[in-house]
């Protein structure tokens, strides 16, 4: 399995570390894309270059329109945008294509494969709504990055892994050691 993973300038980098990490360890083949804020952020949040993300996939240049995962002809099964910004998801609801992370994102929407996007902003505004209802009747699969307190977190981590698994049970990933309800 092949899953795109775009990282974006929203709070929330942490959920994309997460999020690489677990389908790294599942054996799946990253082709990973970081906004530029994406990457500063990465690093003002987490202290995470683009050195220590290529461990675990290849990473790709935003401007990258030549990069493989630009065109429908290069098979994949999956984008996630994660942490997705509302500039991005703008970027998306309305098919622009001058980035490799939106260009890929309108890919995916084109090719009928799954476009997960875990948005992060508080609070939303009826805009950043719209889009994501846009994009929610064109296919896309909307996850806001709102972790559950059900499973009593004590951790960050655990906060973090309560929206990364599920990101994991949407691309149809087992996770039989997710913590779930009951
Ligand atoms: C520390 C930090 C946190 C941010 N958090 C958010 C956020 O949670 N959601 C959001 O939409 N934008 C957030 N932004 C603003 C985006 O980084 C900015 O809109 C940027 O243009 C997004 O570009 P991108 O979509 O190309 O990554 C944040 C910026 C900084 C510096």
């Amino acid at each position: 399995m092949k899953v795109v993973v775009g990282i974006t300038g929203a709070s929330g980098s942490i959920y994309g570390y997460s999020l690489i990490r677990l389908l790294h360890k599942k054996g799946i083949e990253l082709a990973i894309v970081m906004t530029q804020m994406g990457e500063k952020v990465m690093n003002y949040e987490c202290g995470i270059t683009r050195e220590e993300i290529e461990k675990y996939g290849t990473v790709y240049d935003n401007d990258d329109l030549f990069a493989p995962i630009a065109s429908g002809s290069y098979q994949v099964d999956a984008m996630v945008v994660i942490p997705c910004s509302m500039n991005s998801l703008g970027q998306i609801a309305n098919g622009m294509g001058d980035t490799l992370l939106a260009r890929s994102a309108s890919v995916a929407l084109k090719e009928g494969k799954k476009l997960i996007m875990v948005v992060r902003e508080t609070p939303y505004s009826i805009i950043a709504m719209e889009n994501m209802l846009k994009l929610g009747k064109a296919g896309g699969i909307i996850m806001p990055a709102s972790p559950g307190f059900y499973h009593k977190p004590t951790k960050i981590w655990e906060l973090v892994e309560s929206i990364t698994y599920r990101v994991l049970d949407r691309l149809g990933i087992e996770a039989k050691e997710a913590v779930r309800w009951k």
